[in-house]
């Protein structure tokens, strides 16, 4: 599909005139979604380089003000573009490290297969040591490694299985997320108010998102739809990109602060809430960015349906609950300062969790590529 696209050839500004005249509070009017969003080409946060040689990676630091693609070519590059959350988003960030892990063991292709066996041990202990949270992280480097474990009798050989098993990881990836918007937006009905937090857009995947996924494709069919990003702080995800990518979609989209959120649900101007999930246990528990957890509460005590969408690649049979999943913690400078100004007492310190977990209780239903899953949670891997 085509609904999001690159920049410099913004949308005409039909956000703002969508926002313009609600027909009631937080339905806006009608437009003409689908001409955009057949125009408009569409968003690649992850792919190979032209030369195969590097991972090309939309750079998620500089938006929305500039769009730049960066080449990553070394094990460096990769976990620091990880880390800096550079690249980012659960699913886009397991295709990032796969590929990876590929391009950062080019220079060992003409030596032994046990020389290169070491080397895939100590990069994925790096590349997977960047992000402790998301499922899809570990999951998709393991897979790649696990090709060089087959006997291939040479260390090229083992490197092309290992290119190929990623080349399925990111087609695969982008497959997932179709589904998920074509198993999910029947969720939406003709003029649905959504709210979400962070992004799990096509930012945050190889495809079209997971919880916008359903957004796309139901703006694609026709339908009506608005979204209530919230800000998302401290990284300011929602704010910063998922309002570029549903703005440049054609998707009326507009931004509250995280703390707005629970008297828009009061004021009746949510409909339902969709989020993405790093993790989901056993259980159903699910964790996602830090604020999803107040969102799910909060939107249980205005009894509106909470839904969480996520690929297989998420999901972590071995984890039994929300409590055993790791969550990382980051730097104070993401809590202390303000666009370069402290705005933290120097003596104070701060917190800085990147996830909370929801427990599945609070969860109406979970989107994944495979189906519409009700409480209670049953996965198969
Ligand atoms: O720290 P981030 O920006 O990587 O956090 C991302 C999220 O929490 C997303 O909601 C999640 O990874 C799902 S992305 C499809």
């Amino acid at each position: 599909m085509g609904g999001v696209g690159r920049p410099g050839r913004a949308s005409r500004n039909v956000n703002a005139r969508a926002f313009r005249r609600p027909m009631r509070p937080g339905v806006f009017r009608r437009r003409r979604t689908v001409d955009t969003f057949t125009r408009v080409h569409p968003i690649q946060a992850v792919r190979w380089a032209p030369d195969r040689n590097a991972v090309r990676i939309i750079d998620q630091t500089a938006l929305p003000e500039r769009f730049i693609e960066r080449d990553l070519r070394s094990l460096d590059d990769v976990c620091a573009a990880i880390s800096s959350l550079a690249v980012r988003g659960a699913p886009a960030i397991g295709i990032a490290g796969a590929m990876g892990l590929v391009v950062s063991l080019d220079a060992f292709d003409d030596g032994s297969l046990d020389e290169l066996r070491a080397r895939i041990a100590e990069h994925v202990q790096r590349i997977v040591g960047t992000r402790p949270t998301a499922a899809n992280l570990a999951w998709a480097v393991s897979a790649v490694a696990a090709e060089a474990t087959r006997p291939l009798g040479s260390a090229a050989a083992a490197l092309r299985a290992m290119r190929d098993k990623a080349d399925a990881l990111l087609a695969d990836d982008a497959a997932m997320c179709r589904r998920i918007g074509e198993l999910g937006e029947s969720l939406l009905a003709d003029g649905a108010r959504v709210l979400t937090h962070c992004n799990a857009g096509a930012l945050a995947t190889t495809g079209i998102g997971t919880a916008l996924a359903p957004v796309y494709v139901a703006a694609e069919r026709g339908r009506r739809v608005s979204v209530l990003a919230c800000e998302t702080r401290p990284l300011l995800q929602g704010a910063r990109l998922t309002a570029w990518e549903l703005s440049r979609a054609g998707v009326p989209v507009r931004v509250i602060t995280d703390g707005a959120a629970a008297a828009a649900m009061r004021d009746g101007r949510v409909d339902l809430v969709i989020v993405g999930a790093d993790r989901i246990a056993a259980n159903g528990d699910v964790a996602n960015k830090i604020g999803t957890y107040a969102l799910a509460l909060a939107a249980r005590h205005h009894g509106i349906p909470f839904y969480v969408a996520a690929p297989t690649s998420t999901f972590d049979a071995a984890t039994a609950s929300g409590s055993q999943i790791p969550i990382e913690q980051r730097g104070r400078g993401e809590v202390a300062c303000i666009a370069g100004r402290a705005v933290v007492p120097n003596e104070v310190p701060v917190e800085n969790p990147a996830f909370d977990v929801t427990p599945a209780e609070l969860v109406s239903a979970i989107v994944s590529d495979r189906g519409v899953h009700r409480p209670p949670f049953r996965f198969d891997r």
